[in-house]
This record gives structure tokens, sequence and C-alpha cells, in this order.
């Protein structure tokens, strides 16, 4: 067992649909250990004062000015995309032929696969992201690289092998059938391994024959605890693409729905233009949203209509999406989602608060993943995945913070301003000797 004295950002567990209250503790005590496997959990936390009598024979690390707050967690997220992140183009079409489709070809070759993949875990790790689900490219070895190297890191990482049989040029095109074979054999040799998961990974409608799509569906219905990724209604001329490819389909989502890829644990990157049908469609499948919101910006796609989701009251999260996003992160992911949020020509713009910003890019991310009460907090029982924030990290930063006269003026200040820099310490369940 081991305690940490330090100031507590965690959150209540929602009440049904309703986003978590943050709750900080200015001198908390956070108590973490080993459950009956061996992996550390979240034992208890509250204040200092209350907590440490009961706990004082316990090794316990007093971290004064920091706060602890729950790791992050990246709902959508490719990693061969690293080299990718600032590649500009008029939009997603030429972004993926120009640059993305090259630069993935690479990953056929395992090594170069392994040495992105090591970057790429130590790089969420720096920026506090101790989950993520994420793209891998269309060959399994870039599968194996990336899952291989968040398996020795210990961390709650979900990944898939790219499916894209058409539309795609040599190099990153696979075969109808092998690609299926291929991701069954994913799904055997990794979901559920330590603390990592699957992902079927249709890329798009566009790049995924209807028999590819159909054989992610059965996939899907077979392996129902697996995840599913993709991208829906991210940019005007992906949608008319979509549109010639099935005319009679109602809308982009329900092509999706069409070959049972709808379902609890679908995450589906963007869901930009969609009507209020779409919306009652993912409520009622119970797939979510990833919200993308630094790579719509950078790609122009659009702005996530955040009031028309909560209406309807589907699923929902942040995720970065690099390398169409720009960071790794996630203060610059949650700066760039009030920016969405605040435009209001395309949609209502409203303000989000930092307390809500905050819990869609954690609390908010893990349920939307099915991940509830596992990461994405800290209530008792949590994987001990945290990270130590330091809210003096830059000299802006600690002039704005001192000033802080609530939880959201604190919170407003550390998204604003923050970044990397803020990231003191990450700290993975089962190794908390980092
Ligand atoms: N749609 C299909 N593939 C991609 C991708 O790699 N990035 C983004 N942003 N959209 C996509
Ligand atoms: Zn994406």
């Amino acid at each position: 067992m081991k305690a940490y004295r330090a100031s507590l950002l965690y959150f209540a567990e929602p009440a049904n649909g309703e986003s978590g209250q943050a709750v900080f503790e200015e001198d908390g005590l956070l108590v973490v250990g080993p459950d009956e496997q061996g992996s550390q959990r979240v034992q208890a936390l509250g204040s200092y004062q209350k907590l440490s009598a009961g706990y004082a024979g316990v090794d316990t690390e007093h971290l004064p000015g920091r706060i602890i707050a729950p790791g992050f967690v990246d709902m959508h997220i490719h990693y061969p995309q690293l080299d990718v992140i600032g590649s500009p183009a008029e939009g997603l079409l030429p972004w993926l032929e120009n640059y993305t489709f090259p630069h993935e070809k690479r990953f056929s070759a395992p090594e170069y696969s392994a040495q992105v993949a090591t970057f790429f875990i130590a790089e969420l790790l720096r920026n506090g992201v101790t989950t993520a689900l994420a793209f891998a490219t269309s060959h399994p070895e870039s599968v194996n690289a990336l899952l291989g190297e968040a398996q020795k890191n210990q961390l709650r990482l979900i990944g898939g092998k790219v499916l894209m049989d058409q539309n795609s040029p040599d190099g990153v095109r696979d075969q109808t059938e092998q690609s299926l074979v291929d991701t069954e054999a994913l799904i055997n040799q990794w979901h559920g391994v330590d603390r990592l998961g699957y992902a079927i990974t249709p890329r798009f409608v566009p790049s995924c024959s209807a028999a590819q799509l159909q054989g992610a569906g059965e996939l899907a219905a077979k392996y129902p605890d697996v995840w599913i990724q993709s991208h829906v209604a991210e940019n005007k001329d992906e949608i008319a693409w979509a549109r010639r490819l099935y005319p009679q389909a109602r809308s982009y989502l329900s092509v999706y729905e069409q070959f049972g890829l709808l379902r609890p644990r679908a995450v589906y990157a963007h869901c930009i233009h969609i009507n209020d049908e779409d919306r009652a469609l993912m409520l009622g499948t119970g797939a979510a949203a990833a919200v993308c919101p630094t790579s719509n910006l950078f790609l122009g796609s659009g702005f996530f209509d955040y009031a028309g989701a909560d209406e309807v009251g589907f699923l929902y999260g942040q995720a970065s999406d690099v390398g169409g996003g720009t960071s790794f992160s996630p203060f610059h992911t949650m700066l760039a989602a009030y920016y969405v949020g605040r435009e209001g020509q395309t949609k209502p713009g409203l303000s989000l608060k930092p307390q809500q910003l905050w819990w869609q890019h954690t609390a908010g991310a893990a349920r939307a993943l099915g991940l509830a009460g596992v990461v994405g907090n800290l209530q008792p029982g949590c994987e001990a995945d945290f990270v130590v924030l330091n809210p003096k990290a830059t000299p802006l930063l600690a002039r704005k913070t001192a000033q802080a006269g609530s939880l959201d003026e604190l919170l407003f200040a550390l998204i604003v301003l923050g970044d990397d820099r803020v990231i003191e310490k990450t700290v993975i369940s089962q190794a908390l000797a980092t």
C-alpha cells in the first residue's frame, strides 16, 4: 500500500446522463494498494485530516503544491500518424491521399512500427494520457508493435488493425478475406491480455467494401466486449462520397448500423455533420462519439454540436486525433473543445465549463468507452492511473493560478495555459514506482 498527500481532483459519480461534478480536496490523501490480482487500485481518498490516522503506517509521499488528478483518456488517436502532425492540406481527403496513406505504408516494417510505438507510448505518458483507443495501420505487425509496447509499460490501451480494402493505394490497401482473418487472430492474441483491448477498425465507409463491413459486423457480434472504432461525418466531401456509395442509405451513420457496427463500445470519431435522427441512433445503439477538436480546426472539418448532443444525450468524450489533431496534450484538446463549443455560426455557441471539459477527457471518456469505474477517475476501486500536476509549471501559470478564486478559475487557467510542462509525473496502476 502507498499513500500520496496532495490536492486531489476527481469526479462524483454522475447521475444518469449527467456529466460528473468535479470534487477538489485542497489537502487530500490518496491511498492505493493491490487488489487480489495484484493490480494497483484506489483504496481510499478524501481529506488528509480525516483519513491520515487510518493509514498512519502507510508509506506516504507528500507532494506540497501539487494536484493529483485522474490520468487522461484519449478516445481516438492514430499512432502511425505521429509524424503526420502538422501536414497542411485542403481538407481531409487530400490530407489522407498526400500525407497519411503514403506515411502509413512504412508500417509494413516491424522495426519501424516498433520504433514509432515506443516514441508514441512515451509521448502519451509525458502528456498524462494513461488510456487510449488507438488506430494502428492496415499491417498486423503495426498492432503487435503498439500493443506490445503498451504491455511493456502496463498501460490500459485499446488498438486495432485498420480495415481498408478499397479506394486506398497499394501498400496500405488490404484484402477482404485476409483482413478479417487477421482481425480475428489479433483479437485472440491481444484482447483482454493484461490491460490491453482490441478494437475492430474499419477506417471509414469509403475505404471498406460492403463485404469487409459485413465481416467486421459479424466479428463485432461474435466478440461483444471487443471495441469498434471508425470515422463518420467529418467532412463534407467525405460525406458526399459515402452517399455516392450508399445512395439508398438514410445517412452516413446509418450505413454502419446496416452492417451491425453500432453498439456499446463502438466509437465514432467526429460526428460533426449529423442530424437528430443520427443522434437518436447513437443513443439507441449505445455507440459513442470521439470529439476531435484540434483535428477539426486544423483540417477545417467543422464544429461538433455539444448542445445538439446533450439534448439527445448520447455518449461522447474528447480525443486528440493525432495526426489530423495537432497535439498529444489534453490541455490543448480541452482548449480547442472550448473554442469549438463557442462557435455559434453553424450551431448554437456555448461556453463549456472547465469541469465539463476535464470530465469529458477523463471519467466521461472512460464512461463512453464502457470503462466507468475502471479508469478516468479516482473513486475507490478505480485502477490507480493518475497524474501529478504542477499548477505553477510556468511563470504565467504560477501568476494566474495564484489568483484563482474558485475551482472553475483554477481549472480554466490550467486548460488555457497548460501543456506537458504541467504534467510532473504520470503514475500507472501496475507500476507505482515510475
Ligand atoms: N477518415 C478516414 N481516415 C482518417 C484519418 O486517418 N484521420 C481522420 N481525421 N479522418 C479519417
Ligand atoms: Zn481519426
